[in-house]
């Protein structure tokens, strides 16, 4: 029987996450922020004070995550997400993480995955790519305006360059580096509100669903 597939990639701070949940939540179907895998990795060699490139150890920790058992508030902290980066250049970490992303895809009725390589590599044959993108200026400026909405401050440069700094781990890797599918339908949302993401993604996918 066929799963509904939605694959939606893009760089950090595109605003992948919500538009994801959007459509999970607007389409019924199953949600995977597979960011949260990568970084459970991370974070369990944080936990156990190794190195992020003990590929044994990392390998270790992929095959022991839990799909049904990821700690968003745990996981969503700025020094995990670089260090997941770190871990996401292992070609074995992705082949085990990329197996259980996939498992997860092909449950009934069907899924919104998000990432880096869903569209690319994860679910090749998704019914619908889509790649969101934004300026690292404007993701720059979001992400700034996040942290000060939880009290906290943090410095315009500092960010952009963390940015930048990750697009080009995450870009440049040779293993699964982020591009968007052949197929994809590209959303710019530089100049775009969260709702006006999501009513031209629903756009989209209404063609086919
Ligand atoms: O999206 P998020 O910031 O949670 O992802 C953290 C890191 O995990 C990314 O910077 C990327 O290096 C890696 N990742 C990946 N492939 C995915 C999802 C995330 O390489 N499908």
């Amino acid at each position: 029987t066929h799963t509904f597939t939605i694959a939606i990639d893009g760089p950090a701070g595109a605003g992948k996450g919500t538009l994801a949940r959007r459509l999970a939540d607007h389409y019924r179907l199953n949600l995977l922020d597979t960011g949260l895998t990568y970084r459970a990795v991370a974070h369990k060699l944080l936990e156990l004070g190794l190195p992020l490139d003990n590929v044994s150890a990392a390998e270790t920790a992929a095959r022991q995550v839990d799909l049904s058992n990821l700690d968003r508030t745990v996981l969503s902290a700025h020094a995990v997400g670089e260090a997941a980066s770190k871990v996401a250049v292992i070609p074995t970490v992705r082949r085990i993480l990329v197996e259980k992303q996939r498992a997860f895809a092909k449950a009934p009725p069907g899924a919104v995955l998000d990432g880096r390589d869903i569209g690319t590599v994860v679910c090749p044959d998704a019914d619908i790519k889509l790649y969101v993108t934004a300026s690292a200026e404007v993701r720059a400026r979001r992400r700034l305006a996040e942290i000060e909405s939880m009290g906290g401050s943090a410095d315009f440069a500092t960010i952009l360059a963390d940015i930048e700094r990750r697009d080009e781990r995450d870009m440049g890797r040779a293993s699964s580096p982020l591009k968007p599918a052949a197929d994809a339908h590209l959303l710019d949302t530089s100049e775009m509100a969260i709702e006006a993401a999501f009513l031209a993604a629903m756009a989209i996918v209404d063609e086919v669903f």
